[in-house]
C-alpha cells in the first residue's frame, strides 16, 4: 500500500500512476497537486510496481470544527482494471482511522456500483442522493412584479441564519444519526453567514415589508454560476417566493457566466420541480455515504 501525507513528494505516486496508463488515477492526482493539510493519499500496488487503485481522504477542517471530531471526505475511488475497490476502500478507512479521523464521507456516481459496493463493504452507509441540475445562463428569466427582492444587508443576517438552521433538513448532515442535530443546524447558520460575508458573489433577499422571508445565494466559480443555497420561510412557501428568488438570480447571472449549476437532494421534489420550470435539466446524480467511528 502507498500512503502519502502532506509534505511527502507525490512524484512516486505520479510515476506509478503514469506507468499504469489508467487515466483516472492521473486525474485524481491532478486534482491534488499538493495534499491539503491533514489529508492522505492512499494507493494499492498491483505487485508489479504499478498503481492499481488510488484515493484521497481529504481533511474537512470546517466540518471538523463544527462537529468537534476529525472529519474527512473520500471524493472518489479510482480503480484500474487490476485493482480492487473494496480493498482500496478498506485500506483508506483503516489508514484514516489510524490517523485519527472519526467520521468519513464518500461520494460515488449513482451508476458506479463498483464504488458503492466497495464503500458499503468498508462500512459506509447511504445518506442521500444529490442531483446536479444545469442550464445556460442566457435567455429570459421574467422576474415577477410585486415581490420585493434586493441584496442582503448586514441587519438581515440573524433572520437568514434562523431560516437556514432548519431549512435544509433533507441534507446528509441531518440524515446521519451520528451527527448531532444542533451541530447540523449550526453548520447551516455558518454557511449562510459565510455566503453573506463574501463567499457568495451576491445574496438576494425576498421581503415582506422589510423582513426577510427568503433568500438565494449566488456564487461565481470559473465560468459557472452556482446557486449555493435557497430557502423560503415555511409559512411563505408555495406562494411563488422561491420562484421570484430564482428568477432574480437568473437575471443576475445572465451577463456574468455561461452556465448555471445547482445541486439538491433527489427527494427534494419541490425544489427540483421549481428548477425544471426554469429550464434546468438533471446532469448527474451522486450518492453520499457516511461512516462514523465509535469511541
Ligand atoms: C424549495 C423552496 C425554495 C421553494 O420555494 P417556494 O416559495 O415554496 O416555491 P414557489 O411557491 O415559488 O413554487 C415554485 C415551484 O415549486 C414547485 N412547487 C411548489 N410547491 C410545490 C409542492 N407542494 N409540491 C411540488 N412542487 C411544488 C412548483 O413547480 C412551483 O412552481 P409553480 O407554482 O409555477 O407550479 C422552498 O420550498 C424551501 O425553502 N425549501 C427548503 C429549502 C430547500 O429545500 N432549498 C432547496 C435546496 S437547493
Amino acid at each position: 500500500m502507498l500512503c502519502l501525507a502532506p509534505g511527502d513528494d507525490l512524484a512516486a505516486a505520479w510515476e506509478l500512476a503514469r506507468r499504469t496508463g489508467v487515466a483516472s488515477l492521473g486525474h485524481l492526482l491532478e486534482r491534488f497537486p499538493a495534499l491539503p493539510e491533514g489529508s492522505l493519499l492512499v494507493g494499492l500496488g498491483d505487485g508489479a510496481g504499478r498503481l492499481s487503485a488510488l484515493t484521497v481522504v481529504e481533511a474537512l477542517p470546517w466540518d471538523t470544527s463544527i462537529f468537534g471530531m476529525a472529519m474527512g471526505m473520500i471524493p472518489s475511488l479510482e480503480v484500474g482494471p487490476l485493482g480492487s475497490g473494496e480493498r482500496l476502500a478498506r485500506a483508506a478507512v483503516d489508514e484514516a482511522i489510524r490517523r485519527g479521523f472519526r467520521h468519513l464521507s464518500a461520494r460515488a456516481q449513482v451508476e458506479d456500483r463498483g464504488s458503492l459496493w466497495a464503500l458499503e463493504a468498508a462500512g459506509f452507509r447511504a445518506m442521500d442522493v444529490v442531483v446536479e441540475l444545469q442550464r445556460e445562463a442566457g435567455g429570459e428569466s421574467a422576474v415577477p412584479v410585486g415581490q420585493a427582492i434586493d441584496p442582503a444587508h448586514p441587519d438581515d443576517l440573524p433572520a437568514l441564519e434562523a431560516l437556514s438552521a432548519t431549512a435544509f433538513e433533507r441534507s446528509r448532515y441531518f440524515a446521519d444519526p451520528a451527527l448531532p442535530r444542533e451541530a447540523s443546524e449550526e453548520l447551516h447558520r455558518r454557511w449562510i453567514a459565510n455566503d453573506c460575508r463574501g463567499r457568495a458573489a451576491v445574496v438576494l433577499v425576498a421581503r415582506d415589508g422589510r423582513a426577510p422571508i427568503g433568500y438565494i445565494a449566488c456564487l461565481l466559480r470559473d465560468d459557472n454560476g452556482v446557486i449555493d443555497l435557497i430557502a423560503v420561510q415555511p409559512e411563505a412557501r408555495g406562494r411563488q417566493v422561491g420562484r421570484a428568488l430564482c428568477a432574480a438570480a437568473l437575471d443576475w447571472f445572465r451577463t456574468r457566466c455561461r452556465k448555471i449549476v445547482v445541486r439538491t437532494q433527489i427527494h427534494n421534489l419541490r425544489a427540483i420541480a421549481m428548477y425544471q420550470t426554469f429550464g434546468f435539466r438533471i446532469a448527474a446524480a451522486q450518492m453520499t455515504l457516511h461512516r462514523s467511528q465509535r469511541g
